[in-house]
C-alpha cells in the first residue's frame, strides 16, 4: 500500500488556561490516502478545527506523531514548518481570510511572494488560477466588490498558487448560501478528482460532507468513521460511488 500522506499516531492536544488543562484530543490516529476527499464533523468544540490546524501545521500535538506529505511535521523548527506549509498545505477558511486593500489577483499572487518567482510570472499565474475557478472576469475586483461565493473561490485560487500537496478546508461553506455552497463544493470535487488533490474539509453540513468520500466523526476526543445514513448517501453520489465500492463503503481509517 502507497504511504498515506497524512498519518496521524496517537495524537493528544490540550489547550491551557493558566493551571487549568482543557483536553481536546485525545490519542487520536487517522490515515489518509492520497487523493481522499474527507468531511470531518463533529459538534461544535469538539476539536475539528484544531485537527485541522494539526494536520496544516499550524498548531503542535502535546504528543503523538504526525507525517504529512512525507515529513515528520512535530521535529520542524518554527521556521521549517513555515517553510513545510508553504510548499505543502492550501488553507481555505470559512470566513475567506482575503485582504480587503488588494484586488482578486493580487490576493492570490500573495503566497506567491515567497517563493522565487517573477513578478510576471507571479501574475500569470495566479490569472491562471482565476480562470480555473471561473474568475477570470473579476480579477481586478477588490473583496468588497465580490459576492461571498466570489471570495471563496477566490481564497480557494489563492490555496492552490502554490500547487500544494493538500487542501485543509475549514467550514468552507459555513458563511454560504445553499447555491454558492454547491458551486464551492463542486469546485473542490473538481479538483480532487481532476488534479488529484487531496482535500480534508471541516464542516457542520451533511450536505456538504456528501461531496466527500468518506465522513470521520470527532467526538468527546475521539475519531469514528461515519456510518449509516450519512455513509450510505455519501456513496450514492455518482463521483464517489466507485470509491466506495473499492474501499468496502468509504472507510479510509485504519483504526
Ligand atoms: N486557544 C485556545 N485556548 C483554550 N482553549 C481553546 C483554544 N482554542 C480552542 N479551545 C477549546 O478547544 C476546544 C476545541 O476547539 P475547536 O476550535 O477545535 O472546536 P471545533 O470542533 O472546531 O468547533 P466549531 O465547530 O465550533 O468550530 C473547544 O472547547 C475550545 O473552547
Ligand atoms: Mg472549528
Amino acid at each position: 500500500m502507497p504511504e498515506p500522506i497524512v498519518s496521524l499516531v496517537d495524537v493528544a492536544k490540550s489547550y491551557h488556561r493558566g493551571q487549568q488543562a482543557v483536553p481536546v484530543l485525545a490519542r487520536i490516529s487517522l490515515d489518509i490516502a492520497e487523493g481522499e476527499f474527507l468531511a470531518l464533523m463533529g459538534p461544535s468544540g469538539s476539536g475539528k478545527s484544531t485537527l485541522l490546524n494539526l494536520i496544516a501545521g499550524l498548531d503542535r500535538p502535546d504528543s503523538g506523531r504526525i507525517h504529512v506529505a512525507g515529513e515528520d511535521i512535530v521535529g520542524l523548527s518554527e521556521a521549517q514548518l513555515a517553510d513545510w506549509r508553504a510548499r505543502h498545505i492550501g488553507f481555505i477558511f470559512q470566513f475567506y481570510n482575503l485582504m480587503p486593500v488588494l484586488t482578486a489577483q493580487e490576493n492570490v499572487e500573495l503566497p506567491l511572494l515567497l517563493t522565487g518567482l517573477s513578478a510576471r510570472a507571479r501574475r500569470d499565474r495566479a490569472e491562471l488560477l482565476l480562470q480555473l475557478v471561473g474568475l477570470s472576469d473579476r480579477s481586478d475586483h477588490r473583496p468588497s466588490e465580490l459576492s461571498g461565493g466570489q471570495q471563496q473561490r477566490v481564497a480557494i485560487a489563492r490555496a492552490l498558487v502554490t500547487d500544494p500537496t493538500l487542501i485543509v478546508a475549514d467550514e468552507p461553506t459555513g458563511d454560504l448560501d445553499r447555491e454558492s455552497a454547491a458551486d464551492i463544493l463542486a469546485l473542490l470535487q473538481r479538483l480532487n478528482r481532476d488534479l488529484n488533490k487531496t482535500v480534508v474539509m471541516v464542516t457542520h453540513d451533511t450536505r456538504a460532507a456528501q461531496a466527500a468520500h468518506a465522513i470521520m466523526h470527532l467526538d468527546k476526543g475521539e475519531l469514528q468513521a461515519a456510518s449509516g445514513p450519512e455513509l450510505v448517501a455519501s456513496c450514492q453520489l455518482p463521483v464517489v460511488r466507485e470509491i466506495c465500492a473499492a474501499s468496502g463503503g468509504g472507510n479510509i481509517a485504519d483504526n
